[in-house]
């Protein structure tokens, strides 16, 4: 579990529970032996899915609420997005458990609290006070 700070819209709470179970779930997976590589790659897929959708639904909110740093956030997302396939595809071809265990505790955990922290928190609280 990572430690984040609730924001102003509920929607963005909900969203940012389930990806912090699915990193949680496939931080779990890697510590299996021996390694479910389907189960991985379906876990992997089901992370990246929900994080399009995640960053979509924030986009469109803010584009609704000509939230002024819009491009900031979503050259923010765009960044994330493609950090997570190329990891991904990288995982796909060389199966390096520690590389992805490593990235998925350090690189993404950090992203997370971080972004919450930040521009989710400034958006949420932005779109809350004008809806
Ligand atoms: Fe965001």
């Amino acid at each position: 579990m990572l430690n984040y700070p609730h924001v102003a819209l509920d929607f963005m709470n909900r969203d940012h529970q389930e990806f912090d179970a699915l990193r949680d779930q496939l931080l779990e997976s890697l510590n299996q032996s021996p390694l479910d590589l389907d189960k991985l790659d379906a876990r992997l897929d089901d992370l990246l899915d929900h994080t399009r959708h995640h960053f979509a639904e924030e986009e469109s909110r803010m584009q609704a609420a000509q939230f002024p740093p819009y491009p900031m956030h979503k050259g923010e997302h765009d960044r994330v997005l493609a950090d997570m396939t190329t990891q991904m595809e990288a995982w796909k071809r060389g199966r390096d458990a520690e590389a992805l265990k490593n990235w998925l505790k350090k690189d993404v955990g950090n992203w997370f609290v971080n972004h919450v922290n930040t521009m989710d928190f400034i958006t949420a609280a932005f779109i809350a006070s004008r809806s």
